[in-house]
């Protein structure tokens, strides 16, 4: 009767240590569920409590952009050194290994391109997300578009709920609407709607002032986008200023694929997101590798 002697001492195993009550790491998301803390935690690195995501998405709007046309040849082999990649299921399906071993950022809209209006959008098959096992739904909210607000933030709200009956967070991503300014006064407003309507984590746009407004009034994580090109060193800087001023990461695309060391420049963007570097050691760290890998 060994099997139950060894349940008579396991009786008397932590008698007297309460239980370990964590907390969660990510703000706003202390009371989500289970399946989405789990999800997050797939995105997020806890020690750090940020995240360097991979963005490729771009092509669902804008076709083959400068450094996307060929996928498998220029993004794949970054996907090492990101957190997350972010794409469409198209691009995930015919170029992305399966064995990448990533969490995804699904682009879970669709519609209208560059060519006309912009925002016109639908969404996609939550059973299709659970298939390609995504770890977050991304969706865009164009708040402040007078012919799209009302559409895009009906979206996600659908997606939240839609996320929220699987245990798959939802990524608020903030458009910017015509005849609107990227200063903290629109994107507090716009990143602060997506909280409000559910997104667990949302993603913007650094601005050069009073950034730290939005960061601090939005109750959920912030991610940044790149926007377009800039030279390295100035990226480094829009991440740097960026995280020092509340946001929990990057979701980087063009300044890491359209530069001259996609890998330096990841490398470099880790080192100021999850390990504090400054611009100056953040740049020497890209400038060392590019040097080397020539
Ligand atoms: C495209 C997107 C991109 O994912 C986002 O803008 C990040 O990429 P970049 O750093 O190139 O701006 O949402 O629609």
């Amino acid at each position: 009767m060994a099997d139950n002697e060894g349940n008579i001492d396991a009786k008397k195993i932590g008698i007297g240590t309460p239980q370990k009550q964590d907390g969660f790491f990510l703000k706003g998301n202390e009371h989500a569920c289970y399946g989405i803390k789990a999800r997050l935690s797939q995105v997020f690195n806890e020690k750090s409590g940020r995240t360097v995501m991979l963005a490729f998405d771009h092509g669902f709007i804008m076709g083959p952009t400068s450094g996307l046309e060929r996928i498998d040849l220029t993004i794949n082999p970054l996907i090492q050194y990101s957190d997350c990649i972010m794409c469409t299921r198209g691009i995930l399906r015919s170029v992305v290994p399966p064995t990448c071993n990533k969490p995804l950022s699904l682009r879970f809209d669709a519609g209208s391109t560059i060519l006309t209006s912009l925002n016109d959008e639908t969404l996609g098959d939550i059973e299709d997300a659970i298939r390609v096992n995504a770890a977050l739904l991304a969706v865009m909210v164009a708040i402040g578009d007078p012919d799209h607000e009302g559409l895009t933030i009906a979206n996600l709200t659908k997606t939240v709920d839609m996320g929220m009956r699987y245990g798959i967070p939802t990524l608020g991503v903030t458009a910017v609407g015509k005849g609107l300014n990227r200063d903290a006064r629109y994107l507090g407003l716009a990143t602060r709607v997506c909280a409000e309507n559910g997104a667990n984590v949302v993603k913007t746009y650094y601005c050069d002032e009073d950034f730290e407004n939005v960061t601090n009034a939005c109750p959920v994580p912030i991610v940044v986008a790149g926007g377009k090109k800039l030279p390295e060193r100035d990226a480094l800087a829009l991440a740097y200023n960026a995280v020092t001023q509340g946001a929990c990461g990057v979701d980087m695309g063009r300044n890491i694929f359209q530069s001259d060391s996609p890998v330096g420049m990841l490398l470099a963007v880790r080192e100021v997101v999850h390990n504090n570097a400054t611009v100056d050691q953040a740049f020497d760290c890209y400038e060392t590798y590019k040097a080397e890998n020539k």
